[in-house]
Formats: structure tokens, sequence, C-alpha cells
């Protein structure tokens, strides 16, 4: 069972649709095992984002990163990381077709409204830098009980 990292971006809070944009990840079948509301500090944004260091929307990244709160959450699940990227849809949003998280409420795609990690090793590498290993809460399913 794989894990992957997704962060809500400061504007999710901001235009109320938290509940939906989470709802999309429990639909496809995803397991919430953490989740909290946080506002990141710039040394945490910048190590989050290290890989994009020098490019021209970086510091325009930064900023609207540590523009508020976000929510950040370790989702699982059998191929957790692609079926979040697939809900996620393409980081241009001229290219996120509408169904998918950023083709529904993304105008812009430096505010394309949600982060999700982009292979197993950027995940394990994100849950770390935002999440302590006791803040995880992993969940038995129960065979349908409470259908
Ligand atoms: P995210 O998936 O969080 O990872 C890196 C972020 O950089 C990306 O989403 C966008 O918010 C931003 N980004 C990537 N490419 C561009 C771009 N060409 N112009 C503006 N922002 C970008």
């Amino acid at each position: 069972m794989e894990r992957t990292f997704v962060m809500l971006k400061p504007g999710v809070l901001q235009r109320r649709i938290a509940g939906e944009v989470l709802s999309r990840f429990e639909r496809k079948g995803l397991k919430i095992v953490a989740l909290k509301l946080i506002r990141p500090d710039k040394a945490l944004v910048e190590s989050h984002y290290a890989e994009h260091r020098g490019r021209d929307f970086y510091e325009k990244l930064l900023d609207y990163t540590l523009s508020g709160p976000v929510i950040a959450l370790i989702l699982e699940g059998e191929e957790a990381v692609f079926s979040a990227r697939r809900l996620t849809g393409p980081t241009d949003f001229f290219e996120s077709p509408p169904g998918t998280i950023r083709g529904d409420f993304a105008a812009r795609t430096r505010l394309n409204i949600v982060h999700a990690s982009d292979s197993l090793a950027s995940a394990e590498r994100e849950i770390a830098l935002f999440f302590k290993p006791e803040e995880i809460c992993p969940w038995e399913d129960d065979n349908g009980r409470w259908y």
C-alpha cells in the first residue's frame, strides 16, 4: 500500500472549497491517514519546493504558499501517488481537463490549488518534511460495516 503527500494551498481555504477538494480524494477511495491545518514557515516551504529554486515563478510560488494556512495530508491506497496526481490534473491549468481538481477549480498555473507528490521518493521526502511519525494515524477498513 502506498502513501502520498497532498497539500491544499492557501486559495482553498480562502475560497471555502476545502470540503469539496478533500472529497475528491475520498470519493476515489484514498484513505486519509494524517491531516493538519498549518501555516508553514519559509524554511519548510523552501525545502518543499527546493527543486524549483531559480525558476522564474519560484518567488511568487513561495509568496503564495506562505500567504495563509494550508491543509497538509497523507493519503494511503493502492497506487496512491499516481491516483492522487490523476485526480489533481496537470500542473499547467490550460492542460487540466474538467473533472480534475485543477481543471475544475484553478484559473492560473501559479495558483493551482493543490500539490500532490510526483513520485514515491517525493512522497516520502514531503511526508517527512510536514509530518512527525506520531502524527500519522493508520486505520483498518472494516469491510463496509458502516455503509
Ligand atoms: P505544485 O504541484 O505545487 O509544484 C510546483 C508548483 O510551482 C506548481 O504546483 C505550481 O504552483 C508552480 N508552477 C509550476 N510551473 C509553473 C509555471 N510555469 N508558472 C507558474 N507557476 C508554476
